[in-house]
C-alpha cells in the first residue's frame, strides 16, 4: 500500500469515528519559546492541553510535519545509520480533549492496524507505563491481543513528555516485529532490539511538567496520539527499512543519478542525505534560513552534514537544490507548501551549499592534518573548535568524521573553547521574561485577553490576573485595547489605571491567547480592585499603523518589481521605522528601489480603503492571499485586502485608507545573509523628515560648491580629481625638493656619544614617501641614526634609518623603532638599516619624535 494511501485510510477511519482534520502546523512554533521545532503533532494543541485556549472540535486528527534534531527529541545520531529515525518525518495523530480516554485510544489504535491495515497481529507488541494497571486490563479487555503481548515499562520508555516542560502523560505504544523470522520474538526484544520498532504512540496526557521539574495534574485528561507514517508504510510494503518505501526511494534513485554511486555501495550516506534533503525543503518551506543561531543553525548542521556526505562520495559539486524536485515532486500534494516555495527552497540550498563548498575543502585538509597528529583516540575540542570556527564544520559534523574513523571528539572541550569565544564577544545580553517564573494573584475568573484594539484605543476592563515584583509588573486584562507582540508587529505601550495606581505599560506581549502587560507602577504598588481603564499610546499605534500598512505594500511591490522569487523572510513593524527582510540573491539596484518606492507611493496616492475581513483559511487561500512564513492560522483568517494590489493574511492592525500612510521612503537596502536582503523604510512624519533632513544635508553641500542639484555629482567629482591631481604634484614637488629639506634637518642634527642623529616631523602622502624620504636622509647622513616622522591619513608615523657602519656596530633600525613605536601606542618592524612603526593617535607623534632622541642615546650607550 503506498504511504498516501495509508494517510487517507487513518483520516477515513478516525473521520468515521467523529474527528476533524486540521492542518499540520508550520515546523516552526509560535509562541512557544520551549521548542526549536515542532516535534510532535501535539504542539500545536499545548494550549488546549494547559487550558490557555479553547478546543474548536473535541476530536481531532491530522498528519505533522516534525523535526527531531535538538531538544529531548533528538535522532540526529541515528539517520543513516540505522533505517528508521530521521530528521524529519510525518506523524498521523488522533486527539481527544477532555473527551475519549484511554479505551477508546487503545480499541481504534488496533483496530486501524489490525482490520483496516491488515498488520499480522502476532507481529504486533503493546507496552505500557508500569503502574498504569488500567491500560493494561483495557489492552486485554477492548482488543483480541494475546495477552502476555502485553509488556510494562518505567519512565523511560513508557512516560511522554515533549520537552523539559510541558503537558506530559504516561503512554501505551504499540511496536512491530521487522524480523525475517516471526518465531524469533520474544518480550526481551521490545524496546532493546531494532527488530522490534516503535509505529505508534497512545500518550495520555494528564499531568504539566513545571520548571522546576514538579508534575502537576492537569484539570482534565486527553489523549494524543502519534504514528510515524516512514515506519508504517515500510512494514506495509513488507520492507525492513523506510528508505527502501515509496517515501524515500523516488529520491534516493536522485541521488545515485547525480552521485553516480548506487545506494548499495554507501548506504549511510545516501540514507542521510535523502532524509536532510527532506529536513531542509520542509523546514526551509516554512521560513527557515541557514544561520548561526538558532533553528537557522540546525538547518545549517544538516546541510553541511549532507554537502560532507556528498564529498565522500565523490562530489566536488554543489548538488543537494538539485535533489529538491523528488521531494517536491512526492510530497506536493500532501503538503502544498513545498511546491509553493520550491525555487526559493533550491535558491537557498543552493546559496548556501557554495558558501561552505568553498571552505569545505580546507576544512578537510584541516581535518586529515588533525588526524595525522593526533595521539590517542580524541579529537582535542579545540581542535574541533578551530574547525567550526574556521572553516564552518559543525560540531556534528566533526564527530561524525571522527565516528567514521573510530574516533572521539571532546565535547566538553569544544563547549568550553565555544563559551570562552562567547564570554569574549559578550554583548548586552538581552533580558527575557521567563513566563513560568511569574506568580499571579488571581481578581477575576473568566475568558481573559479579548482583544478589542483594532476598534478602540482604551477600555473599561477586569484584571484577570497581575504579577508584580522588583522590577515590574504584569497584567492580564479580561479584554484589552493592547496588540501582544506578534507577526512583526512590536507590542502596544500605553497606561493601565485603577483604584489606587497607575501602570505604565512599556510592552505588551503574548503568551498563548494571553495578552501580558509589561510595565511599572507610576501610582501605587499593588492592585486590589479589578476594574481599570487600560489605554494604549495612540499616537505610538497610529505610527505603527502606518508602517504595517506600508509593509503589505512594500511586500506585493517587492513581488512586482523583482519578481515572484521574493518571499518574506521576516518584518518588524515599530513606531518609527519597518524593517522587511526578503529572499532575493543580489543586492537590489537604485534603479529598482526607486520603483519599488513609486509603486507603493502610487497605492497612497490612490487612498484606497482597507478591506479587512475573517473568513476561512481555505477561501482566502483560493483567493490568493498571501500567507506569511512563521505565523500560525487558525481555521478562520483575518484577511487585508488593498484592493487592486495586496491581499495578505494578517492579525495586525492598519490604516484606514492607503492615503493615512501618507509618504513611504526607503532608507537603506543592506544584505542579511546569503540570498536575503534587508530593506528598511520609513512613513508618514517620519518619512517626511527624514526627506528632509536629506534635503538640508544637500543643500548645505550646493551652496558650499555654489552649484545647482544636478551638478552636485560632477562638482564633487571633479574636486576629488583637483585633489587627487595636487596630491600628486605636492608628492613630487616634495621628493624634488627634498634635497633641501634634508639638507637643513641634518644641519640641526644633534651629536649623541659621536653619532650624528637626525630627528624631524615632515610631510608625506603615504607610508611609501616616508619610506623614500628615509632613504635618501640614509643617504645624506653617510654617518648617523635618523627618524622621520610624518601624519599619515590620520595617523601617526615614523621611519628610522641607520648607516651601514652604525649597522655593522650593531645599531639597528628595527630595534629602534620598537620602543619609540611604542610611544606611539602602536607597533613597529623592518630591517636593521630601515624600519617603520606606526601608532594611532596622532597627537603622540611629536612627543614620540621628543624621546626618540633619549632612546637612541640609551640605545647608542648600551652598544659602546
Ligand atoms: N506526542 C507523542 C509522540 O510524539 C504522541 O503523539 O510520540
Amino acid at each position: 500500500m503506498k504511504a498516501s494511501e495509508i494517510r487517507n485510510r487513518f483520516f477515513e477511519f478516525f473521520g468515521e469515528q467523529g474527528h476533524s482534520r486540521v492542518r499540520s502546523a508550520s515546523l516552526i512554533p509560535v509562541d512557544d519559546p520551549t521548542l526549536l521545532f515542532i516535534n510532535a503533532g501535539m504542539n500545536q494543541f499545548k494550549g488546549i492541553f494547559l487550558e490557555k485556549e479553547q478546543p474548536k472540535h473535541l476530536r481531532v486528527m491530522n498528519s505533522q510535519k516534525c523535526i527531531r534534531v535538538s531538544g529531548k527529541h533528538n535522532d540526529l545520531e541515528e539517520v543513516g545509520y540505522d533505517t528508521y529515525h530521521h530528521t524529519f518525518f510525518e506523524m498521523l495523530g488522533n486527539w481527544s480533549f477532555g473527551d475519549y480516554y484511554k479505551a477508546e485510544a487503545i480499541e481504534w489504535a488496533w483496530e486501524l492496524f489490525t482490520d483496516v491495515l491488515g498488520l499480522e497481529k502476532d507481529r504486533l507488541w503493546a507496552t505500557v507505563y508500569e503502574d498504569d494497571d488500567e491500560a493494561d486490563e483495557l489492552w486485554k479487555e477492548v482488543t483480541d491481543i494475546t495477552p502476555e503481548r502485553v509488556l510494562r515499562f518505567g519512565k523511560k520508555d513508557n512516560f511522554w513528555e515533549m520537552g523539559e516542560t510541558g503537558p506530559c502523560g504516561p503512554c501505551s505504544e504499540i511496536h512491530y516485529f521487522v524480523g525475517d523470522d516471526a518465531s524469533a520474538q520474544s518480550a526481551d526484544g521490545v524496546n532493546t532490539s531494532d527488530q522490534y520498532w516503535e509505529l505508534w504512540n497512545l500518550v495520555f496526557i494528564q499531568n504539566n511538567r513545571l520548571s522546576d521539574g514538579t508534575l502537576e495534574d492537569l484539570p482534565k485528561k486527553h489523549v494524543d496520539t502519534g504514528a510515524g507514517l516512514e515506519r508504517i508504510a515500510a512494514v506495509m510494503q513488507g520492507k525492513s527499512s523506510n528508505y527502501d518505501t515509496d517515501l524515500f526511494s523516488p529520491i534516493i534513485a536522485a541521488q545515485e543519478k547525480v552521485l553516480s554511486v548506487p545506494y548499495e555501495e554507501n548506504l549511510v550516506a545516501h540514507r542521510a542525505i535523502a532524509d536532510h534533503v527532506r529536513m531542509l525543503t520542509f523546514s526551509i518551506a516554512d521560513g527557515v534560513l541557514p544561520s548561526n543561531e538558532g533553528r537557522g543553525y540546525v538547518a545549517r548542521r544538516i546541510l553541511r552534514r549532507a554537502a560532507r556526505f556528498g564529498r565522500s562520495m565523490g562530489r566536488e559539486e554543489p548538488f543537494l537544490a538539485g535533489l529538491v524536485d523528488s521531494v517536491v515532486e512526492l510530497m506536493g500534494d500532501a503538503y502544498p507548501e513545498v511546491s509553493d516555495k520550491q525555487a526559493h527552497v533550491k535558491n537557498v540550498i543552493e546559496a548556501e551549499e557554495e558558501s561552505f563548498n568553498e571552505t569545505l575543502d580546507r576544512g578537510l585538509e584541516q581535518f586529515e592534518r588533525i588526524v595525522a597528529e593526533l595521539e590517542g583516540k580524541t579529537i582535542p575540542g579545540d581542535s574541533a573548535f578551530k574547525l567550526y570556527d574556521t572553516f564552518g564544520f559543525p560540531l556534528d559534523l566533526t564527530v561524525q568524521m571522527a565516528r567514521e574513523r573510530q574516533l572521539d571528539v571532546d565535547t566538553d572541550g569544544f563547549d568550553a573553547a565555544m563559551a570562552h569565544q562567547r564570554e569574549k564577544g559578550r554583548s548586552e545580553g538581552k533580558f527575557k521574561m521567563d513566563v513560568s517564573e511569574l506568580h499571579w494573584t488571581t481578581l477575576s475568573d473568566g475568558d481573559d485577553s479579548q482583544f478589542v484594539g483594532y476598534e478602540e484605543s482604551k477600555t473599561e476592563a477586569s484584571v484577570r490576573r497581575f504579577h508584580a515584583d522588583d522590577d515590574r509588573v504584569v497584567v492580564v486584562l479580561d479584554k484589552t485595547p493592547f496588540y501582544g507582540e506578534q507577526g512583526g508587529q512590536v507590542g502596544d505601550r500605553g497606561t493601565i489605571c485603577g483604584d489606587g495606581f497607575e501602570i505604565v505599560v512599556t510592552n505588551t506581549v503574548k503568551e498563548g491567547e494571553s495578552h501580558l502587560h509589561i510595565g511599572e507602577w507610576r501610582e501605587g504598588d499593588t492592585i486590589a480592585l479589578p476594574q481599570v481603564t487600560a489605554s494604549i499610546d495612540k499616537n505610538r499605534r497610529g505610527k505603527i499603523r502606518k508602517n504595517h500598512t506600508a509593509t503589505h505594500l512594500l511586500h506585493k511591490a517587492l513581488k512586482e518589481v523583482l519578481g515572484d522569487h521574493v518571499q518574506q523572510a521576516g518584518s518588524l513593524v515599530h513606531p518609527d521605522y519597518l524593517r522587511f527582510d526578503l529572499t532575493h540573491y543580489q543586492k537590489i539596484r537604485p534603479d529598482e528601489l526607486r520603483a519599488i518606492e513609486k509603486m507603493v507611493n502610487e497605492q497612497i496616492l490612490l487612498n484606497t480603503e482597507l478591506d479587512i475581513t475573517v473568513k476561512s483559511f481555505d477561501d482566502a487561500k483560493k483567493e490568493g492571499a498571501e500567507a506569511i512564513f512563521e505565523e500560525k492560522y487558525g481555521d478562520e483568517v483575518r484577511v487585508i485586502t488593498i484592493d487592486g494590489f495586496s491581499k495578505e493574511l494578517c492579525g495586525g492592525t492598519h490604516v484606514d485608507r492607503t492615503g493615512d500612510i501618507g509618504f513611504f521612503k526607503i532608507t537603506e537596502e543592506s544584505a542579511l545573509a546569503a540570498g536575503v536582503r534587508r530593506i528598511v523604510a520609513v512613513t508618514g512624519q517620519g518619512a517626511v523628515d527624514y526627506v528632509a533632513d536629506r534635503f538640508e544635508a544637500v543643500d548645505a553641500v550646493r551652496s558650499l560648491l555654489n552649484c545647482s542639484d544636478a551638478e552636485i555629482a560632477e562638482r564633487v567629482e571633479a574636486l576629488i580629481d583637483q585633489r587627487k591631481k595636487i596630491e600628486k604634484e605636492l608628492k613630487q614637488r616634495r621628493t624634488s625638493d627634498s634635497g633641501d629639506e634634508l639638507t637643513s634637518i641634518i644641519g640641526a642634527a644633534r651629536e649623541i656619544g659621536g653619532v650624528t642623529v637626525a630627528i624631524d616631523q615632515i610631510q608625506a602622502s603615504d607610508g611609501e614617501e616616508l619610506k623614500l624620504m628615509g632613504d635618501r636622509l640614509r643617504e645624506k647622513l653617510k654617518s648617523g641614526v635618523g627618524v622621520l616622522g610624518a601624519v599619515i591619513n590620520d595617523r601617526p608615523s615614523i621611519v628610522c634609518v641607520v648607516t651601514d657602519d652604525l649597522v655593522a656596530e650593531g645599531t639597528k633600525a628595527n630595534d629602534l623603532v620598537k620602543t619609540i613605536g611604542s610611544e606611539l601606542g602602536g607597533g613597529g618592524g623592518g630591517k636593521a638599516h630601515l624600519a617603520i612603526a606606526g601608532g594611532k593617535d596622532p597627537a603622540k607623534l611629536t612627543e614620540a619624535l621628543d624621546k626618540a632622541g633619549e632612546i637612541i642615546a640609551e640605545k647608542l650607550k648600551g652598544d659602546s
